[in-house]
């Protein structure tokens, strides 16, 4: 279909500002000076130009909720390699697919480099326009010219105005180009991505100071070495941040996963100790996610406390709560904890999952593999209901696990779900067996690791003076011996293969 004039908004919206009214040809007019603050009446506003129009791909539009906004700004985040460029082209050219012209302007890439990436991805479509310039005057020009229903700058860091003196990348550079670019979009009824590469500390390089010019920030995540990519919102001022969405980055770029649950336990260990899956909410999707732990005993003054995809104030609660309450030593023990593929779990339901594949890594037995664990542990040790639990057990029956540690009030569903109903850490700890099967889960914190000093290879023997894991139900008592140190399961994340 050739493109017949740069007539913007064939299903993006009309061009029209926020105040609902028509922008009108803007020609080649770089920023139309619009009277936005001009009042109208309320009831004259079109809402209709706040409605999300969708992208056509589907794990963009969950996090998006529902597709990018007309007018509306988003910066993408993600460290250089994640997949940036390839997800925005992909949604260039799915939106120009569904009759919406859109525009790349390539500040970091040339135009050839990208029209072969396209190529390969499948993603030479009519419509998609692409401007290969750094220059801001330049690519507004450009903008102006085509007139996009959606544009998108790739990146932000490598847009410069030459008006403004600071060097290329530098935090005003990139606010003077991002506010240019903002008002353009607001002005217009662009809907405009800016792309963004983070630093290793994970700031958004340069400018965070972007973050409240734009209306939505999405972050962009994975780990370069797997192919599992997953995208959130950390801000949305049109919808929701709690959604997730999960791409598999292959061959032919980036495609949605129909099934993350199976994919993200499709590849666990079975029967290795430290392992517990964990049935999570993402947004309105429940997920499986498999949660590793690897712990080992250390001299030093300040052990280790790592954490890959949850919160490390999480850990060092979860940490402060098996000491206490459980009686575990870990004061004088690195913790590494991890979630498969790197996904971000913030809920609190995670906390028994994680608290567990401590116990069972420093025990060194594995929990059955059928298992998986949810519950939010507060600070005396009790397990509180999550929401939605239904949901999580049906999504946990569905992929074949057939036991569930769950908080005590947690209805049986239908079905062969078995539910160990557990009130506190210490019962799930005992209903798993995780202080009878290893007795080095048995030991009590003795005066060295309250001193933070690891006796090398000396656990506590059942039935010896010390007492043992506080269950609740059972104390056992142990004394000190020499034992071989217990087979420590590898923490990793597991290669998720196309
Ligand atoms: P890219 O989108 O250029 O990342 P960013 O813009 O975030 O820097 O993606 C680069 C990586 O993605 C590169 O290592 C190659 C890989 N890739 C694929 O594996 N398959 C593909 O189809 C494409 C386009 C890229
Ligand atoms: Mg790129």
């Amino acid at each position: 279909m050739p493109a017949t004039g740069f007539d913007r908004g064939r299903g993006f919206g009309t061009g029209g500002d926020l105040h609902g009214r028509s922008s009108g040809g803007i020609g080649v007019v770089p920023v139309p000076d619009l009277p936005r603050e001009l009042p109208v009446l309320l009831s004259s506003v079109d809402p209709n130009a706040c409605e999300p129009v969708p992208t056509g791909i589907g794990e963009l539009d969950r996090v998006l909720s529902g597709g990018f906004v007309p007018g509306s700004v988003t910066l993408v985040g993600g460290e250089p390699g994640i997949g940036k460029s390839t997800l925005l082209l992909q949604a260039a050219a799915s939106v120009a697919c569904r009759g919406s012209r859109t525009l790349l302007v390539a500040a970091e890439e040339s135009v050839e480099q990208v029209r072969r990436r396209a190529e390969r991805l499948g993603a030479l479509v009519e419509d998609c326009y692409i401007a290969g310039t750094g220059d801001l005057q330049t690519a507004l020009v450009a903008v102006g010219t085509v007139q996009p229903a959606l544009l998108v700058v790739d990146s932000i860091q490598t847009i410069s105005d030459p008006t403004v003196s600071s060097q290329l990348g530098s935090i005003s550079q990139v606010r003077e180009c991002a506010q240019a670019l903002a008002h353009y979009a607001k002005a217009t009824g662009t809907a405009t991505v800016l792309v963004g590469h983070v630093t290793k500390d994970g700031a958004l390089a340069g400018p965070r100071a972007l973050e409240h010019l734009v209306d939505t920030v999405l972050s962009f995540e994975g780990d370069r070495h797997h192919s599992l990519r997953h995208l959130s919102a950390t801000k949305h001022r049109y919808g929701t941040t709690g959604e997730i969405g999960l791409f598999e980055m292959g061959e032919s770029g980036l495609t949605g996963l129909a099934d993350p649950s199976s994919l993200l336990v499709g590849d666990r260990r079975r029967g290795v100790a430290g392992s517990v899956v964990a049935p999570v909410i993402e947004g309105r999707r429940p997920l499986l996610v498999e949660v590793q732990a690897l712990t080992n005993s250390t001299r030093s003054s300040s052990p280790k406390r790592v954490v890959q995809g949850i919160l490390q104030a999480r850990l060092a609660l979860l940490l402060a709560v098996l000491t206490q309450s459980a009686e575990l030593p870990v004061g004088a023990t690195d913790v590494f904890v991890s979630t498969v593929g790197g996904i971000r779990v913030s809920e609190p339901a995670t906390d028994l999952a994680v608290a567990l594949a401590i116990v069972s890594a420093l025990a060194g037995v594995p929990i059955s593999p059928e298992t998986v664990a949810f519950g939010e542990i507060g600070l005396g040790g009790e397990v509180r209901q999550s929401p939605a639990a239904a949901r999580r057990l049906a999504e946990a029956a569905r992929l074949g696990f057939s036991r569930a540690i769950v908080p005590a009030s947690t209805p049986q569903p239908g079905g062969t779900m078995r539910l160990v109903q557990v009130a506190t850490i210490g019962e799930a700890i005992t209903a798993l067996g995780l202080n009878e099967s290893h007795p080095s889960a048995s030991r009590r914190r003795s005066d060295s690791d309250r001193a933070n000093v690891a006796p090398a290879g000396t656990i506590d023997e059942p039935g010896g003076s010390g007492s043992a894991v506080r269950s609740g139900r059972q104390v056992r008592r142990s004394r000190p011996v020499q034992v071989p140190p217990a087979p420590r399961p590898k923490v990793g994340l597991t290669v998720v293969r196309s």
